[in-house]
């Protein structure tokens, strides 16, 4: 199905299901541990062995000799793979650095070799006695020392223009009565998920089977393939439940090549979950940021000239953080400059985490915007309702498709209680409290992407979908199960879903908040069709038809959709496939985050005190999971403003706190009140859905409007974060 003209009226607009707060029809599976993730996959296949993964001892450099032997003798070994004997490995299109190293090393905790053992307490214990000897080269790990080397990149689909310009930045900002020019910092940050990556592979003569733990399921096939130089139709990847990915599972890492190098080896399948202390150095992060921001506006608060430019690092051939992203669509202002530049650094890989690019986009413009306000002398919601604008600022013919920031800000302040802040800092006390209020916006990106489904209809009117879609906790089986049983007239529980694994359909999977709007289209295109395969075996093909109640009906005709279907039953296949309506219209989602915090008068200590999200996301499929994203990713920007830091040793070039002990993040404990609010609205430029994401909106706004509600409460501005208690004293 191709959708290419704004959505009409369509069987999802029925609202029987789609749009409930439905519970997860994965939840019991979930909460009685039948939900088997990769690593616990002893059905399928019993026998497998264990993999432990032995990390690089240094940040940059070579192996200078690597003794085996020891090992090798040690209690229950069958296999240990390194680059030596691997044979020759090609590089996936979506990973920088080799997920196996050696000789040659490209960061610290790179992967060097995986010792196969009978038992996990054998691997562990083997791998114990690999010894290997390095010589280091030296490394650039410091962002700042590197920043005035660092070039614009080139021009990518996820990483954009690296240079934006608009009217005449430099002599607009010169020329404005009130100005900014100001420069935060955003630190390396880690996505910490609970279940590590892990993966069991299989070799059935040259056929490999992968049962991992990965958000995008295709992706993951075609790097796999290429990576040992294997055909495609040779891979398959099964990943039908993801214990969190937030953006560090869109890719195969280690774990999945070597656990099919190690069950080569091996002659035997293999798991292999990355040890927790791996983590941080083995996996991707998000990389840390410099950001300046520089704005000009008149004494009425209009802005007439916004630059911001970031900095980041990453690997060789690596990509930048895009931090600048939504500095080019935010606010209004005829002059605009945006500038991204990437410095080379032999850290572990930067990429993609929840909202890569606003995320921390968002916590300096959002700082910048309540300066500025400040500076003005105007409210901050204010100063952001003056400075909206209905049109790409940067391409004006290009509209919104819809675009309600102002209402999310009037509605946020009006439920928040806004007009009680005192816009003097320092003012408000509660006992050793000083107690702030701040906000700021919400935007993050709608992406489109192609998404397939294949569904059946049998003899017992079961439905059931089958696509290669992805769950990585967000809730996906559930509104595909909505989406089908509202296209095709049947209850939920008529519906059957399965995901995650590479023989079915290819889906857009699950990223960039793209998974719901994109892959429940998927469903609605091939639900359709089956619709259309129901009325033409019927012979019913002019009237209209209608699915409802578990029945087929044409006229006076009606038919129960189980007889319908007949013994052989029907199937049909589609998916969605956009054409250039997101080229004519700017596609986004929008919200206002409000935070009120107490910072400890003595000691700096900050505590959230409540929290109020408001978005605009196009039709809200389930208000039930939505508000389950919205609230984990609030958390998680407190997390990003308050606590989480991958501490860098930048003599050595990797990241000390590498377990969830040292890298912190909130609990439920610090975080006493949440409440999300989601406007009623539908859009019919996204798709037939007129649906959006809202996984990402959530983080997007979160860490500046508690950077600035502790601004209010203490008048310290902090620009780099983490706010943590001693840059307040
Ligand atoms: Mo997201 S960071 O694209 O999983």
């Amino acid at each position: 199905m191709k959708f290419d003209t704004p959505a009409t009226t369509n069987p999802i607009d029925q609202l029987k299901i789609i749009g409930k707060p439905t519970d997860r029809i994965d939840g019991p599976m979930k909460t009685t541990g039948t939900a088997r993730y990769a690593y616990e996959r002893h059905t399928e296949v019993p026998n497998a062995a264990y993999g432990w993964v032995v990390g690089a001892g240094i940040a940059k450099g070579r192996i200078a000799s690597m003794d085996l032997d020891a090992a090798r003798a040690a209690p229950g070994v069958l296999a240990i793979v390194t680059a030596r004997n691997a044979g020759k490995l090609g590089k996936g299109d979506f990973n920088t650095a080799k997920l196996l190293g050696g000789p040659e090393i490209d960061h610290y905790h790179q992967a060097v070799a995986l010792v196969v053992a009978n038992t996990f307490e054998q691997a562990r214990a083997a791998a114990q006695l690999v010894r290997i000897a390095y010589t280091r080269a030296p490394g650039r790990f410091d962002l700042a020392a590197e920043k005035d080397a660092a070039q614009m990149p080139k021009a990518d689909p996820f990483s954009g223009e690296p240079l934006t310009k608009a009217g005449d930045f430099a002599g607009a900002f010169a020329a404005a009565p009130v100005q900014l020019d100001a420069t935060y910092t955003t630190p390396d940050e880690s996505h910490a998920m609970m279940e590590p990556h892990a993966s069991m592979a299989q070799w059935q003569g040259d056929k490999l089977t992968i049962w991992t733990s990965n958000q995008m399921i295709a992706w993951g096939v075609g790097d796999v393939a290429k990576t040992l130089g294997i055909p495609k139709a040779n891979v398959r990847l099964v990943s039908p439940f993801i214990g969190g990915g937030f953006g560090g599972k869109l890719f195969v890492r280690a774990d999945a090549l070597l656990a099919a190098l190690g069950a080569r080896a091996a002659k035997r399948p293999v798991k292999v979950a990355l040890q927790r202390p791996l983590m941080m150095n083995n996996t991707t992060h998000r990389p840390a940021t410099i950001q300046r921001i520089r704005i000009g506006a008149e004494r009425d608060g209009k802005i007439a000239a916004i630059a911001h430019e970031g900095w980041s690092g990453d690997l060789p051939g690596g990509q930048p953080e895009t931090a600048v992203n939504q500095s080019r669509l935010l606010y209004a202002g005829a002059n605009r400059l945006t500038t991204t530049r990437l410095a080379v650094l032999d850290l572990p890989e930067g990429n993609a985490m929840r909202a890569p690019g606003e995320a921390p986009g968002m916590m300096a413009l959002e700082i910048a915007m309540d300066e500025m306000a400040e500076k003005l002398a105007i409210d901050p919601v204010e100063f952001r309702v003056r400075n909206d604008t209905q049109v790409d600022p940067e391409k004006p013919q290009r509209p919104f498709s819809q675009r309600r920031l102002i209402e999310c800000l009037r509605t946020g302040a009006e439920r928040f209680g806004w007009s009680r802040r005192n816009a003097t800092p320092g003012q408000q006390r509660d006992g050793r409290w000083l107690v702030g209020m701040g906000m700021a916006a919400a935007f993050r990106n709608n992406l489109l992407m192609k998404s397939a489904a294949r569904v059946r209809l049998d003899n017992r009117g079961m439905v059931t979908v089958e696509t290669d879609m992805t769950d990585i906790g967000t809730g996906t089986y559930t509104i595909i199960a909505q989406t089908a049983a509202e296209t095709m007239g049947v209850p939920l529980d008529r519906v059957l879903v399965r995901l995650g694994d590479s023989a079915y359909p290819v889906s857009s999977g699950s990223g960039g908040q793209w998974g719901a709007n994109n892959s429940t289209s998927g469903v609605y295109a091939a639900c359709m069709k089956l619709r259309e395969a129901v009325a033409s075996k019927l012979g019913f093909g002019a009237v209209d038809v209608e699915f409802a109640d578990g029945m087929v009906r044409a006229g006076e005709r009606a038919l129960p959709l189980a007889e319908a279907a007949g013994a052989e039953g029907l199937m049909a296949e589609d998916g969605i496939e956009y054409g250039d309506l997101d080229k004519k219209y700017q596609q986004s989602t929008f919200g206002a985050h409000f935070v009120e915090v107490g910072v400890d008068a003595a000691t700096g200590e900050i505590r959230v005190r409540r929290m109020l999200a408001v978005c605009a996301a196009g039709r809200i499929l389930n208000p039930k999971s939505a508000r389950s994203q919205v609230i984990g990713a609030m958390t998680m920007g407190v997390g990003g403003a308050l606590m989480e830091e991958l501490a860098l040793d930048k003599r050595h070039g990797f990241f000390v706190n590498h377990d969830l002990a040292g890298y912190e993040v909130p609990v439920h404990a610090d975080i006493p009140h949440q409440e999300v609010i989601f406007l009623d609205e539908t859009d019919p430029i996204s798709s037939p859905m007129k649906a959006k994401g809202v996984g990402e909106l959530g983080i997007c706004g979160v860490a500046a409007a508690v950077a600035n509600a502790v601004y209010n409460a203490t008048g310290v501005r902090v620009r780099n974060y983490p706010i943590t208690l001693d840059k307040l004293l």
